[in-house]
C-alpha cells in the first residue's frame, strides 16, 4: 500500500494547481491559456520526479512516460483532465492526473518496472469551456478530432486552430496525437464522484461501470426588435419569451423520465436591452441519459418542442447539434479486478454509474477503460467548494497502485 504521505502530497499539489488560473477571483483554467501552459510546466515537473519522461502533443495533451521492463512493450494509460470549467472546484481532473502520478512514483521509488509502460495524460481540454466541444485532448488521441471543429471562435473570436498554435501545439498535424490502438493495454481514469453516493454509503472509493451519453447543442430564437414601451404584448415576437417556454420544457421534459437530466447553462441575448425586446438569443442544451434511445427520445421530443414554441409565437428556431457521445461501459474484466481490490480496502465495493462526462469516453473508442470514483463532498461539483479528503485520497492511490500491478497483457 502507497504510504501517507503520497496523498499528503496529491493534496498539496492539488492546491498548488488550484491556484494556477486564468482569472484572478477564481479557478478558470481553460484551453491553450496561459494558465494551462503554467499548469503543464509545474505538473510534467511531477511527472519527472516520479521517472518520467515526458512530452506534448500535437493539441498539447501533456503526457509522462513510465518506461517498461523490456522493449516493444504495451502501453497502460492512466490520467485526466488538466483543464477547468469556469469558477471551478480543484479536484476535478487534476485528482486522476495527481494520483496516476503518485501511484508511478510509488514504483519508481521502489525500482519496480513492469512488463508494459505507463503513461500519464494530463487531457488538455475535457471541459468544452472555451471552444464549446468537449474531449478535444481525448479526441485527438482516440484519433477522433473533426477538422472542421479547428474553425471554431472562442469568445475573443480567436480560432482553434491560432489556439493551438499559441500553446505551443500544430493544428496541421493532429493525426500525429493518435494512439495506436494495437500498442494500448487499456486507460483508467480515478475522478472525484461529482455525486453524492459513496458519501451516502460512507465510502471512499466506488467502481464506475458506464458513462452516460451525452447530447449539446446550441439553439438559437430569432424574434424581431420593438420598443418595449410601445409595442403592445398581442404583437411582439420575443426571442427570450420563447427561450423561457422552452427552458421549463426541457425542465418538464427531463423531469418525466427517470434518469433523464436536462440543462440550459448559457444565454445571450441581443441586442440586451432593458428597453428593447429581445431579438434573437442563443442558448446551450446539454441532455444526458444513460441509456441513448431515452436521450435520443428526448431530444427528439425537445426539438419538437422548440419548432411548436417559435411558431405559436411567430419567431423562428435554429437546432445546432454541437456534439454527440454514446454511452459508454466500462470494461468488464477491469470492473471485476477492480470491485476485488476495492473491496480489500474499505468495508464494501459499490458500483456506479457516471452521468458526468469523462476523457475515458472518446478513449473507448480505442482501448478499454475502466474508471474509480473518490467520495466528494456534499456532491458538490463544477463549483469551488468541490472536495475530497486525504483519507480517501490515499485509498485511491492504494486502489491504484493494486491495479496496475494486476493488469496483465
Ligand atoms: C464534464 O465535466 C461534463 O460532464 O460536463
Ligand atoms: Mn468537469
Ligand atoms: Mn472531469
Amino acid at each position: 500500500m502507497a504510504s501517507f504521505d503520497s496523498a499528503d502530497t496529491v493534496m498539496q499539489r492539488i492546491a498548488s494547481l488550484g491556484r494556477i488560473s486564468d482569472d484572478q477571483n477564481w479557478l478558470t483554467r481553460t484551453y491553450g491559456s496561459s494558465a494551462m501552459t503554467r499548469a503543464n510546466e509545474q505538473v510534467a515537473l511531477w511527472m519527472k520526479e516520479a521517472g518520467m519522461a515526458t512530452r506534448h502533443d500535437a493539441i498539447g495533451n501533456l503526457i509522462g512516460h513510465y518506461p517498461a521492463a523490456g522493449a516493444d512493450a504495451k502501453i497502460l494509460l492512466l490520467g485526466s483532465h488538466l483543464d477547468t470549467v469556469r469558477n471551478a472546484g480543484k479536484f476535478d481532473g487534476p485528482l486522476g492526473v495527481l494520483v496516476a502520478i503518485a501511484a508511478v512514483q510509488h514504483f519508481n521509488n521502489r525500482n519496480v518496472r513492469f512488463p508494459f509502460a505507463i503513461e500519464v495524460i494530463g487531457f488538455a481540454d475535457e471541459e468544452g469551456t472555451r471552444f464549446q466541444s468537449a474531449y478535444l485532448g481525448s479526441k485527438s488521441i482516440a484519433g477522433r478530432f473533426k477538422n472542421g471543429d479547428l474553425e471554431r471562435t472562442d469568445a475573443a473570436g480567436i480560432t482553434l486552430s491560432d489556439a493551438i498554435s499559441t500553446f505551443g501545439g500544430d493544428p496541421g498535424k493532429l493525426d500525429s496525437a493518435r494512439m495506436d490502438p494495437a500498442r494500448l493495454l487499456g486507460y483508467f481514469e480515478v475522478h472525484i464522484e461529482q455525486g453524492p453516493v459513496l458519501e451516502k454509503n460512507d465510502l471512499s472509493v466506488g467502481v464506475v461501470t458506464a458513462i452516460a451519453g451525452q447530447t449539446r447543442a446550441r439553439l438559437t430564437f430569432q424574434g424581431v426588435a420593438g420598443h418595449a414601451g410601445t409595442v403592445p404584448m398581442a404583437l411582439r415576437h420575443d426571442a427570450l419569451c420563447a427561450t423561457a417556454e422552452f427552458i421549463l420544457g426541457a425542465e418538464a421534459e427531463a423531469r418525466s423520465v427517470d434518469g433523464l437530466v436536462a440543462t440550459v447553462g448559457q444565454i445571450t441575448t441581443l441586442p440586451g436591452a432593458s428597453n428593447v425586446i429581445p431579438a434573437e438569443v442563443a442558448l446551450s442544451l446539454d441532455v444526458r441519459h444513460a441509456e441513448d434511445s431515452k436521450r435520443a427520445g428526448a431530444c427528439s421530443n425537445l426539438r419538437s418542442l422548440a419548432k411548436q414554441i417559435a411558431e405559436r409565437r411567430g419567431v423562428t428556431v435554429n437546432w445546432e447539434l454541437i456534439q454527440e457521445s454514446l454511452s459508454v461501459t466500462c470494461d468488464s474484466g477491469f470492473v471485476a479486478k477492480l470491485q476485488k481490490i476495492v473491496a480489500r480496502h474499505q468495508a464494501k465495493s459499490i458500483s456506479l454509474a457516471s452521468g458526468a462526462g469523462h476523457d475515458a469516453v472518446p478513449l473507448s473508442k480505442i482501448t478499454r477503460v475502466g474508471m474509480l470514483f473518490v467520495r466528494c463532498k456534499g456532491g458538490i461539483s463544477h463549483h469551488p467548494d468541490e472536495s475530497a479528503t486525504v483519507e480517501d485520497v490515499r485509498v485511491a492511490i492504494a486502489v491504484l497502485t493494486d491495479f496496475i500491478e494486476q493488469v496483465t497483457n
